[in-house]
């Protein structure tokens, strides 16, 4: 597939065809972190199945709707469900949403996720404000021919989790329930949950916590100008960290009983972006 602007431009003028505004900051759920999406008012939801060229969540706790409206009196769009690359879809394929928001005219992108805690003092619950990523797993999501309109071929990702945003991010923690840390996110390609060899060599050359998500998203965002905040959920100790196995039934339980004290952190940030 060649990926042209006039490829990405289909999805966002739909899109406009469906809402009469043009929304300030695109939203990403991740994981079981969908209940924020109630926060949204005067929503519209779209189907992502309705959309020219956008693809389809096929993971059962990813609604697969793209909901327009208003959070804190800030106008949104909310992708209630992401696309990873365990899901079958390639790298490159994985630029599509951030690009469709970019055309639909926001200013930054907040990237949600579960991530299962690498360092050891966090605990499940945690919020971790993702200050950079590790990504030595699979193909860059900009591979193939660059896109110019969007951005350069060679581009910097040194500032990619905008410092202004990750400071407003940590400010918004104080009088919130929740422990918010600031920390390396590490990309893994899953489905499979970590090897405890992996999770040890993750903690060697720095992360803090590990995911299957946001990484192609985020960098993405790099390319095309747009700031990015990323904020994982603790579900877990990673691999290892605990003498027993990890199970998705303990990621779901955690971020659901995060979930709610986590919309109502977000909400405060979405108010001060
Ligand atoms: N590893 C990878 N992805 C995850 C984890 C984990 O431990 N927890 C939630 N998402």
């Amino acid at each position: 597939m060649a990926y042209t602007r006039e490829y990405f431009q289909a999805a966002a003028d739909f899109l406009r065809t469906k809402v009469d505004f043009i929304p300030e900051t695109g939203i990403i759920l991740g994981s079981c972190l969908g209940p924020f999406a109630q926060a949204v008012e005067n929503p519209v939801a779209v189907d992502y199945a309705d959309i020219p060229h956008f693809l389809l969540s096929t993971v059962a706790s990813h609604a697969g709707k793209l909901i327009f409206g208003t959070v804190a009196g800030r106008r949104v769009v909310c992708m209630s469900g992401r696309f990873h690359s365990y899901e079958g879809y390639s790298f490159e394929e994985l630029v599509i949403p951030i690009r469709v928001l970019k055309l639909l005219g926001v200013q930054s992108v907040v990237l949600t996720n579960a991530a299962g805690a690498v360092n050891r003092d966090y605990r499940p619950g945690d919020v971790m404000v993702i200050r950079d990523h590790i990504k030595l797993n699979g193909d860059s999501p900009l591979r193939g021919p660059n896109v110019e309109d969007f951005g350069p071929r060679f581009f910097d990702v040194s500032r990619m989790y905008a410092p202004e945003l990750r400071r407003l991010a940590l400010d918004c923690a104080a009088g919130t329930p929740l422990r918010v840390h600031e920390g390396t996110y590490m990309f893994f390609p899953g489905p499979q949950f970590e090897t405890p060899a992996e999770i040890r060599a993750a903690r060697v050359l720095g992360a803090d916590a590990v995911g299957m998500s946001t990484v192609t998203e985020a960098l993405t965002a790099a390319h095309c100008g747009l700031p990015v905040l990323g904020l994982s959920v603790i579900t877990n100790m990673a691999a290892g960290v605990l003498e027993r196995p990890l199970s998705a039934g303990e990621v779901d339980e955690a971020a659901e009983k995060a979930a709610g004290a986590f919309s109502e952190y977000m909400k405060k940030i979405i108010a001060a972006i």
